[in-house]
């Protein structure tokens, strides 16, 4: 696609944006990893009321709900489907996250997906500067999330790439080392495209509505899918630092591949901060803003966010299942309480990304500024 070098200012709500550069010099962590620094700079560190709870952790007995979803895609219908979609109703209520397993997905081609990763993010910095990305798309390899000058920032590099629609996915923006890596992701999309088409379906028939409601409310076949890959190295001072701010991830669903070996996600349930426990060649799904906007709010998007540690870097891949950039989001009709308004009004993909490609993580401020006025 050719690209307007010329400056192209985007209007938002705190005044326009350079979209082509970034608003300071970036500064990569790996490198300030390699550095073995005793302390940490100031701006990864973060406020009083932000920081991870180290000496009181989170009960680790807790864990999210573990769904085995054999059965369930069979094709043959069982009365065992009707407790695997109660329980992923449940979760869905309850948490927002849960983690499948038996979900189809081959768990070489997994583990596969998240080497090849580690292999790349291995690269020295400067072999990786040829991705570098900006905030006008955010493809390729990227060191923040928001383009606020000053702003505190979080302990991770990441790669962002589409691949889907067809005409968004490039080759040429993907990377090309190590020499198998673009053959993984592209099946490794393609399996986490049919799972996402499979849960839609089971979130959608959960709510009483046609099993491709959803998935029609999205653009049916023109649906967006993309992948951001979370580099999280060892930090000198995990106390004070996060890898990924507190957030709700934008988009429809997520599908999340963690560290087998590292723990690192938080779930905040009612007021605590829930450490995941992965469970081994288990997914994490969890519900995004634009489903809680489809849903009306039945549906909630919940808050999460990274911690980090000082002796085991961290590698995890977060696919995003979203709908069609350019139509217009809001709650289904058969969702909206008769005599009331939608609690949000319609916005498209587009639009409603530019909150968080601009002000970065910031729990779920945006989809609470997104509600309809009273
Ligand atoms: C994300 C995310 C969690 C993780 O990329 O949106 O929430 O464990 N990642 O890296
Ligand atoms: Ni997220």
């Amino acid at each position: 696609m050719n690209k307007n070098k010329k400056d192209v200012k985007i209007e938002t709500k705190r005044g326009s944006v350079n979209q082509d550069e970034w608003p300071e010099p970036v500064v990569r962590v790996q490198s300030l990893a390699e550095r073995n620094l005793s302390s940490l700079p100031d701006r990864y560190i973060k406020p009083a009321s932000q920081r991870p709870n180290t000496t009181e952790d989170a009960p680790v007995a807790t864990n999210i709900p573990i769904i085995d979803l054999e059965g369930l895609f069979s094709g043959e219908e069982s009365s065992s489907d009707d407790v695997i979609m109660a329980r992923i109703s449940e979760a869905c209520r309850e948490w927002g996250f849960f983690q499948v397993v038996n979900h189809g997905v081959r768990p070489e081609l997994m583990d596969a997906a998240r080497e090849n990763w580690r292999e790349f993010f291995h690269l020295p910095v400067n072999a990786k500067e040829t991705y570098s990305n900006s905030p006008r798309t955010y493809e390729g390899y990227g060191s923040r999330l928001g383009v606020e000058k000053g702003a505190s920032l979080d302990w991770s590099d990441y790669y962002f790439l589409h691949l889907l629609p067809p005409h968004l996915k490039d080759f040429n923006k993907w990377p090309s080392f190590p020499p198998t890596i673009r053959e993984v992701i592209d099946e490794y999309g393609r399996e986490l495209v049919k799972l996402s088409g499979r849960i839609m379906r089971v979130l959608s028939t959960n709510l009483g509505l046609k099993e491709d409601k959803f998935q029609d409310a999205f653009g049916g076949e023109n649906i967006g899918a993309c992948l951001r890959v979370n580099y999280y190295p060892k930090c000198p001072r995990p106390e004070l630092a996060l890898g990924l701010s507190s957030h709700s991830d934008p988009g429809g669903m997520t599908i999340l591949l963690p560290d087998d070996q590292v723990f690192g996600l938080q779930v905040r349930k009612d007021d605590t901060w829930i450490t995941v426990k992965p469970h081994p060649h288990a997914f994490i799904v969890n519900i995004g803003d634009q489903i809680q906007i489809l849903s009306n709010s039945t549906y909630k998007s919940v808050e999460h966010r990274v911690i980090v540690n000082s002796e085991k870097e961290r590698v995890s891949l977060a696919f995003f299942y979203n709908p069609k950039s350019d139509i217009p989001i809001q709650p289904l009709q058969e969702l909206v309480p008769t005599h009331n308004p939608p609690l949000y009004p319609p916005m498209t993909f587009d639009q409603y990304r530019l909150f968080i490609r601009t002000q970065g993580p910031r729990g779920k401020s945006h989809v609470e500024s997104h509600i309809s006025p009273r």
